[in-house]
């Protein structure tokens, strides 16, 4: 939700004519958009906040911004403990970002911004978007449900729905533009359309998708077992582009911390959705969130944990230690977890995630994938001379090409391959055998339309940029900024 917030907020500013600084190049403007979830965010924002001081010094005119999630949460406090910020906005008024920086500058004076209530939806914004194969849709914002452990709703607010036709319109559009793959975002996708009085929505959003020529691969994030309904499994597996693949956090496979987290699903009901998911695309790769050391876990309660994942055998997890957040009732528990435990517990997690995806990946070998080539997502790609990509069921693939393909240019990011996996490790598949296919694509084309004009205009690679895999792509195929998509209502105003 935040890489794709900063997409619009990078939009936004090339929209009001900013222009991204080169690489290594100081920057006039630096924006942070801050992540609260846990509490190593904040420590890394004042960090970062600190580093810049010095450059801050000997630049008077560069201008500092911090928005998002922790400049929601700590407000003016930013500005107490660096008060050489310029600007604080918070998750509802990303558009005043170029208005605030404006209005610091002119008057001389730091801006601290904070609605209380959305006032735009992103996705009304312009957005520099970092890929031209995959974007990021969102669906909805903000969260109605009271996970004990979780900040996000005071953050973010309640729920806010998008019109089915209004995504669908921004899907269309990116696909016009040579996207490829979307995937629709929202903090709980499976609660969509609640409050547009339609609670088969998402199953229907889904289905929709299916329909739109060109788009090849659809996915979503994240749902919520408690709300996952099987009309959107039927909806999966029956929408050829709909990926096989799933995100659904577990959180912990104790019934009794479940029910603590105020999480109100329990694993039977976990485990169960596991198996109509398998039954029904049988090559699924199933990834979760884990926290670990949640107040009052015993023992018991994370040996749950550790036969859940034995149980649905994750081809991938993101593991936290319990991290308490300021003003969420978990923080107010009794029953912290001795430190030294949670460590302890971590690595286990950890240990036994590993096994499991490196097993589930090796049996993937001799299998032929389908990969969508990325830019950057193999951070050893330039030294190996491999390419990467990610597979449709979302698994990091790396190959080596030989031969005509291997020639620069020929493989664009954004083109379509086909290839045998020949090893499984823990965290991606190799790929080293021949090239079974090549098809060259819109996505492919965009990208290369780019570069040419990147560099007939001589510039310099622009900042490095969070794709939606996550990965680091340099600024010169970048797709150019697209407007954002009219939305005339959003739920409770359509309700
Ligand atoms: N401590 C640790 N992990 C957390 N998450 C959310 N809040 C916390 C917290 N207070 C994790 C959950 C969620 C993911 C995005 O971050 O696993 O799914
Ligand atoms: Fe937080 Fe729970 Fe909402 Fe996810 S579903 S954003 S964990 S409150």
């Amino acid at each position: 939700m935040n890489v794709h917030d900063s997409e619009r907020l990078a939009g936004l500013l090339e929209s009001a004519g900013y222009v991204p600084a080169a690489q290594g190049a100081d920057a006039d403007v630096v924006v942070f958009n801050t992540c609260a979830v846990r509490e190593n965010a904040d420590n890394r924002l004042y960090g970062n906040l600190g580093h810049l001081y010095p450059t801050k010094k000997n630049n008077p005119g560069m201008q500092i911004a911090v928005g998002g999630c922790l400049a929601q949460k700590d407000r003016s406090v930013i500005l107490d403990r660096a008060p050489w910020v310029d600007v604080v906005f918070g998750t509802h008024n990303l558009h005043r970002l170029p208005v605030l920086l404006e209005r610091a500058r002119h008057n001389a004076a730091a801006q601290v911004e904070i609605a209380e209530a959305l006032e735009v939806f992103p996705s009304s914004l312009p957005a520099r978007r970092a890929s031209h194969h995959s974007a990021w849709v969102s669906i909805s914002v903000g969260c109605d449900n009271t996970c004990t452990f979780c900040i996000v709703p005071s953050l973010r607010g309640g729920e806010r729905d998008r019109r089915p036709g209004d995504v669908l319109a921004e899907v269309e559009a990116l696909v016009a533009e040579g996207a490829l793959e979307i995937t629709l975002l929202g903090q709980n996708v499976n609660s969509y359309g609640r409050s547009l009085g339609d609670p088969g929505a998402f199953a229907r959003l889904l289905r929709a998708c299916g329909n739109i020529e060109g788009l090849e691969r659809v996915r979503f994030t994240s749902p919520h077992p408690r709300d996952f309904t099987d009309d959107v499994i039927e909806a999966m597996a029956q929408t050829p582009n709909v990926c096989p693949q799933l995100h659904m956090p577990l959180q912990s496979g104790s019934d009794a911390v479940l029910r603590r987290m105020r999480r109100s699903y329990r694993r039977e009901r976990f485990l169960g959705i596991v198996e109509r998911v398998r039954e029904a695309i049988p090559h699924a790769a199933i990834t979760t969130d884990i926290i670990v050391g949640f107040p009052g876990e015993t023992e018991e309660d994370f040996a749950d944990t550790l036969d859940v994942v034995r149980a649905a055998r994750f081809a991938g997890a993101f593991t936290f230690k319990y991290s308490p957040r300021p003003g969420t009732p978990a923080a107010e528990m009794d029953g912290a977890v001795d430190p030294a435990v949670v460590s302890e517990r971590y690595e286990r997690l950890a240990s036994l995630q590993d096994e499991m995806s490196w097993a589930e990946n090796r049996a993937q070998v001799g299998r032929r994938v389908e990969i969508l080539v990325s830019e950057g997502e193999g951070r050893k790609d330039s030294e190996t001379g491999r390419l990467s990509g990610r597979a449709r069921d979302g698994r990091l693939v790396h190959l080596l090409v030989t031969g005509p393909h291997a020639q620069d240019g020929v493989v664009r990011p954004g083109d379509v391959i086909e290839a045998v996996v020949t090893r499984g490790a823990p965290h991606h598949l190799t790929a080293d055998g021949p090239l079974h296919s090549h098809r060259r694509t819109t996505a492919g084309d965009a990208w290369e339309a780019a570069r040419s004009r990147g560099s007939e205009a001589g510039s310099e690679a622009g900042p490095e940029v969070l794709s939606p895999a996550g990965s680091v792509s340099p600024g010169s195929g970048q797709p150019a900024v697209s407007l954002g998509m009219p939305t005339l209502r959003t739920g409770p105003a359509a309700r």
